[in-house]
């Protein structure tokens, strides 16, 4: 059965979009899978390497809409990924989601539509509108990425309670996949952030991503992060950077195919 996991935060800039682009690569050396860019700055799109969206290409726009077959949207990126794209039209949908009853169950509705993939990943916006509420009320789980260095005990709050209400009124099976510190450093700032994660029951903490130009450099060139890593560098430096900023991630997937043992 199809795993959705969303990968969601209101804060801009935590790593949402560079740690769905990471999980989902890996995961599609083994598994087949498909991205959900539900952002409308699309940066999910293009760190894919997906540039050039042409007027009449369909998007994550068309998707929020029952009567469009999900199918029809989907683009083979040339990683293995699959991808429903975005781009700046997406913001309207908002829009048109909160004008409308129960709009937060079309896009459960449209996945379902999508069962021949073995793992779905949702690229939220950086904000907790209808598009994130539409995201976790089809998941199955949520990822947390939290920047280390501006983590905001009350910002975080603030998003376990949306989670909890999603849980309550639209989504009973939604789990907390756990939270996953990015940009950590040695600063003190940093090692106290993780310090107040730890502390939060029930929410399981991954280990930390370190702060590294890499992603920037690999959402720059379209090349999600793994495969950048082994295109562009010796050997050496490849097998340092992937155990600093890949294990983090290889950590998430093993959980998700752990997970997918327990349930089956
Ligand atoms: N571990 C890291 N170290 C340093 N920079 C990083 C790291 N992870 C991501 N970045 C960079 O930080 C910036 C923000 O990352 P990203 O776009 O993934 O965040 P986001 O949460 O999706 O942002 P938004 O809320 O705008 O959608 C990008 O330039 C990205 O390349
Ligand atoms: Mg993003």
């Amino acid at each position: 059965m199809t795993k959705i996991v969303a990968i969601a935060n209101q804060k801009g800039g935590v790593a949402k979009t560079s740690s769905t682009i990471a999980i989902a690569s890996l995961i599609s050396r083994g598994k087949t899978c498909l991205t959900i860019d539900l952002d409308p700055q699309g940066n999910c799109t293009d760190g894919l390497g997906v540039r050039d969206i042409s007027d009449d290409q369909f998007t994550a726009y068309n998707l929020l809409d029952l009567r469009q077959d999900p199918n029809a949207i989907v683009l083979s990126t040339q990683w293995g990924i699959d991808l429903t794209p975005a781009d700046i039209g997406l913001a309207q949908k908002e829009v048109e989601l909160i004008a409308a009853p129960d709009s937060h169950y079309i896009l459960k509705e449209q996945l379902r539509k999508l069962s021949q993939y073995d793992y779905i990943f949702i690229d939220c916006p950086p904000s907790l509108g209808r598009l994130t509420y539409s995201a976790l009320t089809a998941a199955d789980f949520v990822l947390i990425p939290v920047q280390c260095q501006y983590f905001s005990a009350k910002g975080y709050k603030q998003l376990l309670s949306t989670i909890q209400a999603v849980q309550m009124r639209s989504n009973s099976d939604l789990q907390i996949l756990g939270v996953l510190p990015t940009m950590s450093d040695n600063t003190n700032i940093s090692k106290g952030a993780l310090v107040s994660l730890s502390k939060v029951e029930g929410v399981d903490v991954f280990h930390s991503v370190p702060r590294s130009i890499k992603f920037t450099e690999s959402q720059l060139a379209g090349i999600p992060i793994d495969r950048y890593i082994q295109e562009n560098h010796s050997t050496k430096e490849r097998d340092d950077l992937t155990e600093k900023l890949i294990e983090p991630y290889q950590r998430i997937v093993d959980r998700l195919l752990s997970l997918e043992v327990a349930y089956a």
